[in-house]
């Protein structure tokens, strides 16, 4: 896909698509960036005026908990009008084409269309098709992409371990179908992690994933072996047609992140999840809730980094109009 759709004339963020094509330097800007946010949910008015009179229309045609609320506080914290669509109840349930719904929210003078939706390229499409002025946030489309969810991840593990360059991080699970590994994998290679090391099953490992600068790994006691972050995937089952583990049980015995396997790690290593987690198939409880994981916190800065990217846009989409 074209990646420079997202960039405006001075090589700034004007969409937020996917991780592919963006610049160290930029990636960098975006973690800068919700740094300076990351207090504002401390303060006893979360309010920042930055995006005050922007509309931000949330449109979530696939179910989601933490991508969609903390969008919508981001936008608050930033002062911006807020519409969250309920998908299930508009118009498109009686036909009405997307680019017709997206015809009537610019005609609402919608500033940024933040969506999420079970078709790969679907944010790409909408930014194509979106008028000058409006800015798109990919949300999670399909298999390929959720690059707010990889951000918060590198901010969280920014956070933990400050410097890239000396890392091992190791992801685990369902590869094949997670668009959360592809932007984690592009955003780890382009910040100069040292090693990034995927751990799956054959069946959930893509053939060509060489080809993304990784080391796959079919054992999870060696492909987690002194790693410095553990970042669990989620089994996609919603994208699976057809078997592709024998039990969630025989998962868990063999991938499953477990008080045992932690003691092969890092001593200092963090354990991550995007959630939702599904407990006792990608990890134990205690792993969960334990004192390596900061699981909960990539759900805190999440606010932060979605901060940061919408307000990035929103300065390129706004030179834009003044020039
Ligand atoms: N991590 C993530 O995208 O979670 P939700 O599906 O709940 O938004």
């Amino acid at each position: 896909m074209k990646n420079n759709l997202q960039l405006d004339e001075q090589g700034r963020l004007r969409h937020f698509l996917t991780i592919e094509g963006l610049s160290r330097p930029l990636l960098t800007e975006i973690l800068d960036t919700a740094e300076s946010f990351a207090g504002v949910g401390e303060r006893t008015v979360k309010k920042v005026p930055l995006l005050r009179g922007k509309v931000i229309a949330n449109l979530f045609f696939e179910t989601s908990t933490r991508t969609r609320t903390t969008f919508e506080l981001a936008a608050k914290r930033l002062s911006a009008d807020v519409l969250n669509l309920n998908i299930s109840t508009s118009s498109t349930t009686k036909g009405e084409t997307l680019l017709d719904t997206l015809r009537n929210l610019e005609a609402m003078q919608v500033d940024m269309f933040v969506v999420r939706h079970n078709e790969s390229g679907s944010a790409h499409f909408i930014a194509q098709h979106a008028a000058p002025h409006v800015s798109v946030i990919n949300a999670g489309d399909g298999r390929h992409a959720h690059p707010t969810q990889a951000m918060l991840d590198m901010f969280t593990i920014r956070r933990h371990k400050k410097d890239f360059s000396q890392l091992k991080v190791a992801i685990v699970g369902d590869l094949l179908h997670s668009r959360v590994a592809r932007s984690q994998i592009a955003a780890l290679n382009t910040l100069g992690v040292a090693e990034i090391r995927c751990i799956a099953p054959r069946t959930l490992m893509p053939g060509d994933i060489r080809s993304c600068g990784v080391h796959p790994y079919s054992n999870m006691e060696q492909g987690i072996r002194d790693a410095d972050v553990v970042i669990m995937l989620r089994l996609q089952k919603e994208r699976m047609q057809g078997a592709f583990i024998p039990s969630e049980h025989e998962y868990f015995r063999l991938f499953g992140l477990t008080g045992r396997r932690l003691e092969l790690l890092h001593p200092e290593a963090i354990v991550m999840h995007p959630g939702p987690i599904n407990r006792g198939v990608e990890m134990d409880s205690q792993v969960a809730d334990g004192e390596r994981s900061v699981i909960l916190q990539q759900v805190t800065y999440g606010i932060a980094v979605r901060m940061a990217v919408m307000s990035l846009c929103m300065q390129s989409s706004d030179r834009g109009g003044e020039a």
